[in-house]
């Protein structure tokens, strides 16, 4: 515990599915946790949509938790640091007030307006890390100047989700260069926005919010906040970074190669890069870091463990996923006879496509449960390998990974991953606690200055997780299969996207 009157950080993180919050002292340990559930909204088929005052109710909530939790901690806090899910389309009006719902990462009514910016921007890919996909902020505010003019009308200011939280605490709007990377608005080498872009947006620089490092400070909290919740006015906020971005910096990944899987409700393969290294063939994306001089790349899979509880759902055991988790173990070793392809919410890397959807595959009137949730377990591992061979086609093999997320609690899921991808995990004390943890680091930084390597180093490494030669070799054997039924599929999926 930290010694009374030391101060502590709280790093925020604005998830999907989630409001996390994490309170630590100096030494980084952990005094209070706090999980808020959050809703998403599909008004229509391939729509995913959040109220932004959701999140703002679900972190007052987060602060009155961890306030319980430890009280004496939570008055000395000295610095609030925020992470959270990029590619969110938001804009909000002359009075900072949201002119509708945001659209989230996983929408995927943009098909046609990426296909248009994909066109008509010269070098988009290039420039901007990644060629325009459905789930980011610029095609879908293109999607709104279309389908909505009068609501994009009213838009002064663009925001991303933690940008928003940002606003009602110090009352100043700001981005940072990850976010405003996954908004698909920036110039990557340049770390300052992509002005033809922008305007194939029908956007105006001055409607895009100032960009920021994410390890600064951009605004004091608000006395109205201070006094509603026993925190102190005028303490720092940090700009913060997209959830991807601050996993990295809470598992101290800022150096050159440091690579990483997360599981979370999406699922990444992020490597952390010195220079901008763009690979737009294999849809990886090169995006600026959250904190200066750095970039990554990333294969970004909208489907992570949110797969599996989704099966956990389906069977009527939503609230069991460790005794689902056993089932799938006492299988043995040997792969489920059900192939599952995860693309619940369609997927980015490798295939682009928001109408790409579930498919299980080899049902038989003997499968049970367990076989299907070895199948999602082994599924997202597929996709996990075709994110690692597109990595390696924008030249980045890593030769061993971290995992942060829920999904890597799983030490079967873990074992599965590692064997399919032919490389060992290294399971990080605390790793779980992901995109706060993060936060809470950048809210440091941004108080006392000092440097981004020695403020982020990575946690000790409590187990490493080799790939296992039977599992592996089994899935070797079955990848041809997992790929086939996608290629083979791909033209049956029914097109989502625009009512009109
Ligand atoms: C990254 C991505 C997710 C979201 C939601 O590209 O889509 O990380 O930020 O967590």
């Amino acid at each position: 515990m930290s010694s009374s009157g030391a101060g502590t950080r709280l790093g925020i993180d604005i998830g999907t599915s989630a409001v996390k919050a994490i309170l630590v002292d100096d030494a980084e340990t952990v005094l209070a946790e706090a999980e808020v559930p959050l809703e998403v909204s599909r008004p229509q088929p391939g729509w995913s949509e959040q109220d932004p005052d959701d999140w703002w109710r679900a972190v007052k909530r987060a602060f009155s938790q961890v306030r319980g939790e430890a009280p004496q901690a939570f008055g000395a806090i000295d610095a609030i640091g925020l992470s959270g899910q990029m590619h969110a389309a938001l804009g909000l009006d002359a009075d900072g007030a949201p002119v509708g719902p945001a659209m989230l990462w996983n929408d995927g009514r943009a098909t046609a307006e990426c296909a248009d910016l994909n066109e008509t921007v010269a070098e988009l890919g290039l420039k901007a890390g990644v060629p325009a996909m459905p789930g980011f902020t610029a095609p879908k505010l293109l999607w709104l100047a279309r389908h909505d003019p009068e609501r994009f009308a009213r838009i002064r200011t663009i925001v991303l989700a933690k940008d928003y939280v940002r606003m009602k605490l110090t009352g100043e709007i700001a981005t940072d260069m990850s976010d405003a990377a996954g908004a698909l608005l920036l110039d990557e080498a340049r770390r300052a926005y992509f002005p033809a872009l922008v305007e194939a947006c029908g956007l105006d620089l001055d409607q895009l919010p100032p960009l920021k490092e994410g390890s600064t400070a951009a605004g004091g909290l608000r006395r109205g906040v201070a006094t509603a919740h026993g925190l102190t006015q005028g303490i720092v906020v940090a700009t913060g970074g997209g959830d991807a971005a601050v996993g990295a910096v809470g598992i101290g990944a800022v150096g050159d190669g440091d690579a990483f899987l997360s599981l979370g409700t999406s699922a990444q393969y992020f490597v952390t890069t010195a220079a901008y290294r763009p690979y737009p063939q294999a849809l990886v994306h090169a995006f600026a870091h959250a904190v200066p001089e750095r970039w990554f790349q990333m294969a970004a899979m909208l489907n992570g463990a949110s797969a599996l509880g989704w099966l956990a759902g389906v069977v009527g055991r939503g609230d069991d996923i460790p005794g689902l988790l056993a089932a799938a173990e006492a299988r043995g070793r040997r792969p489920s006879p059900v192939t599952f392809l995860p693309y619940l919410t369609g997927e980015r890397t490798p295939h682009d496509n928001a109408d790409a959807r579930g498919v299980f595959f080899g049902l038989g009137s003997d499968t049970d449960t367990a076989d299907l949730v070895a199948a999602v377990l082994e599924g997202v591992a597929f996709s996990l390998v075709d994110a690692q061979d597109a990595l390696a086609a924008a030249g980045t093999i890593p030769a061993r990974l971290a995992a942060i997320g829920g999904g890597a609690r799983s030490r079967l899921w873990l074992e599965i991953i590692a064997s399919a991808l032919g490389r060992p995990i290294d399971i990080q004390a605390g790793a779980a606690k992901g995109p706060a943890f993060g936060a809470a680091r950048l809210a440091r930084i941004a108080r006392d200055g000092g440097s981004v390597a020695e403020s982020c180093p990575a946690p000790a490494i409590a187990a490493t997780i080799e790939p296992d030669p039977v599992r592996a070799a089994a899935y070797a054997e079955r990848l041809p299969l997992y790929r086939a039924l996608y290629r083979n599929l791909k033209p049956l999926f029914p097109p989502t996207g625009s009512p009109g």
